[in-house]
């Protein structure tokens, strides 16, 4: 279950060329399960219609302050109480620096101001606009009212200029949204999350790899970084865009990965070993190319070290939780490597089943620890990963708080 199921949110939609994202914004909305009413300011209304967000959310879209049926009933302080979060997307530099002066003159701004709900912008400008220190020092005042500012993004903007002031992505400002809702309940905590595959040269073109494509990990260190943690992704060679807070270590082998493993570790609270680390790499890296010469080629293979006994068996370690990928026997083995490795927790999956494990966006977990177990049934490996978050901030206090 996404952290947006049944929270009502208030679109705000100002006059800006983003907002056409806003369109496909309240479509993710809706899919995270959240109830979304959008309000629009007079010149959101000439870049989009607000018949297109009204059939989006499914709700009639809120346009006028003066409107007498529903002011009535004092429609901009019952659209403030409903709401659990207001979101405008996009933020114009004209409605940052209403906001930050208090006007109250359209039914969006007079809606923040009667808000007691948090407040979230995703500004989106021009970049010269972004940087001007008039918009500098709303953003910073707005900041210190503790208005959540979500971006801007860099890159190419509609103006044919590039730099700082592109609305975040509807997909990020989403997580981002997840991270508001969610309970800060590793705040003070430092987490370090090792995540992909590990490559073991055989000579200068060719490696040994597995098929982890790093979601699992990157989603637990998002989720970690949304519980409140300062998180540390120790990754392997990956595909994806690392959380925007972790600091990133990019490791290439399982000797790189265990170097940089070690190194950190007895400075965090928390370790997750989610990396498909290699248990065996070649005992000798050819300089050159191997040739084809002979039918059949042999390979000696030496093992790894193994990073998540060492980190367990460090003098000052921290919390120490393992992962087990298995394709028989799931919980007797991971019941195994728990006690083997001396770990505080292990999270088991299947893999090379047509659901979940190794390069699929789902994942099923079966969770275990010393004194307790919990299933984790299929679901997005972002969701998997708020729940398993949850479980290893229990079980970490409630050992802290026995010690
Ligand atoms: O990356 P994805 O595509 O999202 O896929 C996710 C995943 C399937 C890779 C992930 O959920 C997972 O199962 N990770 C552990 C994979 C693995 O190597 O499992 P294992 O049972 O072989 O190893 C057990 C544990 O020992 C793991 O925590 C592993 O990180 C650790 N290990 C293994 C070898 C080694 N030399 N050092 C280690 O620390």
């Amino acid at each position: 279950m996404s952290r947006l199921t049944e929270k009502r949110i208030i679109l705000g939609v100002t006059g800006g060329i983003a907002a056409y994202k806003a369109c496909d914004l309240t479509r993710q909305l809706i899919r995270a399960g959240a109830c979304v009413r959008v309000v629009m300011t007079r010149a959101a209304t000439s870049f989009v219609a607000p018949l297109t967000f009204q059939a989006l959310s499914g709700n009639q879209v809120h346009l006028d302050l003066l409107d007498t049926e529903e002011e009535s009933a004092m429609g901009h302080i019952r659209l403030a109480r409903w709401a659990d979060l207001i979101l405008v997307a996009p933020a114009t530099a004209d409605f940052m620096a209403r906001l930050r002066a208090g006007s109250a003159g359209e039914l969006l701004d007079a809606v923040c101001l009667a808000a007691e709900v948090p407040v979230a912008l995703a500004p989106a400008m021009n970049r010269a606009m972004w940087y001007n220190p008039a918009t500098q020092e709303n953003a910073a005042i707005l900041a210190e009212r503790r208005v959540h500012l979500l971006g801007p993004d860099k890159g190419m903007q509609a103006c044919g200029e590039s730099g700082f002031g592109r609305m975040m992505e509807p997909i990020e400002l989403c997580q981002a949204l997840e991270a508001i809702f969610t309970e800060k309940t590793l705040a003070g905590c430092s987490v370090l999350v090792s995540a992909g595959p590990t490559r073991e040269s055989l000579d200068p073109v060719r490696y040994l790899t597995n098929r982890s494509s790093g979601k699992m990990g990157y989603a637990l260190a998002q989720a970690a970084i949304n519980a409140g943690a300062k998180v540390t992704l120790v990754s392997g060679p990956v595909l994806l865009e690392p959380p925007k807070e972790a600091i990133v270590v990019k490791v290439e082998t399982a000797a790189d990965m265990f170097n940089s493993v070690i190194g950190l570790a007895s400075g965090h609270d928390i370790y997750i070993g989610t990396a498909a680390v290699a248990d065996y790499t070649p005992a000798q890296v050819e300089e050159g190319k191997i040739k084809k010469h002979d039918e059949a080629l042999t390979i000696l293979l030496n093992r790894t070290r193994d990073i998540l006994s060492a980190v367990a068996g460090l003098p000052s370690r921290p919390f120490t939780v393992g992962f087990a990928a298995e394709t028989g026997h799931l919980e007797a083995h991971a019941k195994e490597k728990l006690e083997s490795k001396g770990l505080d927790m292990i999270a088991a999956n299947w893999v090379g089943q047509p659901e979940g494990g190794f390069d699929r966006d789902e994942n099923a977990l079966w969770v275990c620890w010393p004194g307790g177990e919990k299933y984790l049934p299929m679901a997005s490996k972002q969701n998997i990963a708020i729940q398993l978050i949850e479980l290893i901030s229990e079980n970490y206090s409630a050992q802290k708080n026995t010690t």
